[in-house]
């Protein structure tokens, strides 16, 4: 991944001494809004930070002045569409620092580096209907609803919920071009 700066945090590309870093964002049950289940052992955080490594589509959020990695921001192909550069971002931050803007603060730096370096046509987002601090995160970062697809997100339960997308077109990026900077 580009390691990217903002004020506050270095988004870089994860490695292998991060795990224990990765295991406080993913034991908490907190996670599970994200989609996620949550890391019962650190076992578990090894095999899957070496799917980040190796998939290489996924920054670390890291402090700069404590270098602690505190969030995880990935970007994928926007599977309900035939449209290669139509990206899908997700994101959590443990949540001993919810509340301060770091996630908004990465995601707007990763939507300028989308736009303005990689030449996206378009980025979406998909939320559980009851994630308003999701919800608010991509409101803050200036993405718009766009639809609520019925039964459109399978948990790794099997529960199934109807998924809101929020995205933000290349033109409307454009536009609003300062309100990233
Ligand atoms: C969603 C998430 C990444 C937000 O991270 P964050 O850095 O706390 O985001 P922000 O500080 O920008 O806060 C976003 C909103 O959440 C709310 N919020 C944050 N922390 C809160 C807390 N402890 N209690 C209540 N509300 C809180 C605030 O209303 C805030 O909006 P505001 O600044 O307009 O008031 C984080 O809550 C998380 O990791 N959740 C679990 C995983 C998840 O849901 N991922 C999204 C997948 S779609």
């Amino acid at each position: 991944m580009m390691t990217l700066e903002t004020q506050r945090l270095i988004l870089r590309e994860w490695r292998k001494t991060d795990v224990s870093d990765l295991f406080d964002i993913m034991k908490n049950s907190s996670v599970i809004m994200g989609g996620w289940e949550p890391h019962s052992n650190i076992n578990i955080t090894g095999d899957v930070l070496n799917e980040y490594i190796e998939s290489d589509d996924r920054w670390a959020v890291s402090l700069k002045d404590s270098k602690k990695v505190i969030g995880c921001v990935r970007v994928y192909p926007d599977n309900n569409r035939g449209n290669f550069y139509a990206k899908s971002i997700n994101y959590v931050l443990s949540e001993d620092y919810w509340g301060n803007g770091y996630i908004t603060e990465a995601m707007k730096r990763i939507i300028k580096y989308l736009f303005e370096e990689l030449d996206i046509d378009l980025l979406s987002a998909f939320h559980y209907p009851d994630n308003i601090k999701s919800k608010k995160v991509l409101e803050k970062c200036g993405f718009e609803y766009e639809i609520t697809i019925e039964q459109g997100s399978k948990r790794f339960d099997g529960k199934v919920f109807d998924a809101v997308c929020y995205s933000i077109l290349k033109s409307d990026y454009i536009e609003n071009k300062l309100h990233y900077n």
